[in-house]
This record gives C-alpha cells, structure tokens and sequence, in this order.
C-alpha cells in the first residue's frame, strides 16, 4: 500500500490545489457527492481516506451522531484535526486494508475520492458490508474507469490528441486490463488501482448491495462559466459516484 500524501513534493502540490476556491472537488466533486446523500441525523458514518475531515465535517453539520474518519497519511489526519474537529468525529490514522479492525456498524459508510488507491477491491468490499447496519449504505467516488484506464507514467496531458479544427479527443486503451498503474500526478510514481466498471459493479452485487443511483461527472452551465476547461469532462467523465444499499 503506498502513502503518497505523505511524500512532502505531493502533499504541498496537493494542498495548494486544493486552497485554490477553482477546483475539480470544490465544483464538481463535493456539490455530486453531496446530492446522494439523505438527511443524516442521527445517524453513525465511517468516512474511508477522510483527507482533511470536510466530508466529516459536512455529516455533523447535517445531525450525523458520530463520524469515524479514517486515512493512511499522516499529514491528511493532522489538517482534519486542524480544521475539521468536532467531539462528535473521531479520526484515526489507518489504512482501508485494515477495516477488520474496527469493531462497530455503521449506517453510511462513505468515501470520496479514495477507492482507486486500493488494490484488493474485492475484500475491500466485503469488509465494508461487515462493518453496515442493515439497510446501510455505502456512497463513495472515485476517478472513473476511463481516466484509471490510462497507463503511461508520463505526464498526463499525451492522453489527448487535439484535431485541426481545436477539438480534444481523448485516448483510451487498456481499459480490460485490470490492475495496478503507475502514473505522474505532481511526482513520478504514483500508484492507483484501475478497475473497469463491470468489474466494480459485479463486485458490489456480489457482496449483497443494490446500486441505488450512478452519477458520472458531467460540465454543467453554472460550473462552466467558472472554470470552462472542465468541458472535458463532456468528453471523459473525471469522477464516477455510486450509491449502493445492502439488501
Ligand atoms: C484525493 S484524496 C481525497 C480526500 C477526501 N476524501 C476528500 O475528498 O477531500 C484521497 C485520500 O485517500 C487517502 N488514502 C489513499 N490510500 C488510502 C488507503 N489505502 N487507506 C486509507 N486512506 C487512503 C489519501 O491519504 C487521501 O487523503
């Protein structure tokens, strides 16, 4: 398992994209994750791969009675109990691999942006229906299969080819080759899990959910007015959302 928010080169390059107000989670990730989510007061949620705690943050505002937030890097849990703390979220410093060692049930278990860091998808899931109630949920994102797809460790921008008349058209290949890429983001060497989207959904009908709503990211007037470069997403989805309830 890598811990690559921890590499100092890609913690500060990952945090000063994100004290930027124009990004991809603050207009397109955040605003969708949000609109799966039901009134949770009351309720108890585990947040897998926290990073800094907002998600956390966003469940005890709306009444949630507990939050768990859990994440591998150690910089990530320092700003969640920097700037997202509260008597009712409790963060901890744990890998996803090691969900076996929590020993309560929750009613969401939720996860944004984090899954295509894990290798064993599989037993990650399994391990998330032990740990929810029944009727529990589990709502998460992560980067859609035709952006995992990519294989080249060069820098992102040759996943494009643009035509005489401007237009981008994206490259997609291995998208059947399942399994582990090594790709530049900020630094050389960055690992994710690629999964096509078959293979994410079988895994989740076979641990016993029923997918409730599939959201893939799309450009939308209001957000393009701020940021037109994200029309691409028109062409390729960034972020695929999944809410799945267990049977
Ligand atoms: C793109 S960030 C998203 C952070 C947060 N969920 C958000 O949306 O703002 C991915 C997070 O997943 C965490 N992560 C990566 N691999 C992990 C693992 N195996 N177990 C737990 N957390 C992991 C990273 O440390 C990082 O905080």
């Amino acid at each position: 398992m890598q811990n690559i928010y921890d590499n100092k080169k890609f913690f500060e390059e990952y945090k000063s994209m994100r004290e930027k107000n124009v990004n991809a989670n603050n207009l397109i990730e955040n605003p969708i994750f949000k609109s799966l989510l039901p009134n949770l007061k009351d309720k108890k949620v585990l947040d897998l791969g926290c990073g800094y705690g907002n998600l956390c943050k966003f469940c005890e505002e709306d009444g949630a009675r507990k939050i768990v937030g859990i994440d591998i890097s150690k910089n990530m849990i320092e700003m969640a109990k920097k700037t997202n703390s509260s008597s009712k979220i409790f963060y901890f410093n744990k890998p996803m691999e090691k969900l076996d060692e929590i020993k309560e049930k929750f009613d969401f278990v939720l996860s944004s942006l984090a899954f295509h860091y894990v290798e064993n998808f599989s037993k990650l899931i399994n391990n998330i229906k032990n740990l929810l109630s029944p009727d529990g949920y589990l709502i998460f994102s992560q980067e859609h299969p035709l952006v995992t797809a990519f294989t080249s460790p060069a820098k992102k921008n040759i996943d494009c080819k643009i035509d005489i008349e401007g237009k981008r058209y994206y490259l997609l290949s291995d998208y059947n080759n399942i399994g582990k890429r090594n790709i530049h983001w900020y630094i050389n060497g960055v690992i994710k899990y690629h999964r096509n989207f078959s293979t994410i959904i079988n895994t989740l009908i076979e641990n016993g959910f029923t997918i409730e709503k599939i959201i893939e990211s799309y450009a939308d007037e209001d957000i393009l007015k701020i940021e037109p470069k994200y029309k691409y997403q028109n062409d390729r989805p960034y972020f695929l959302f999944i809410k799945a309830k267990l049977k």
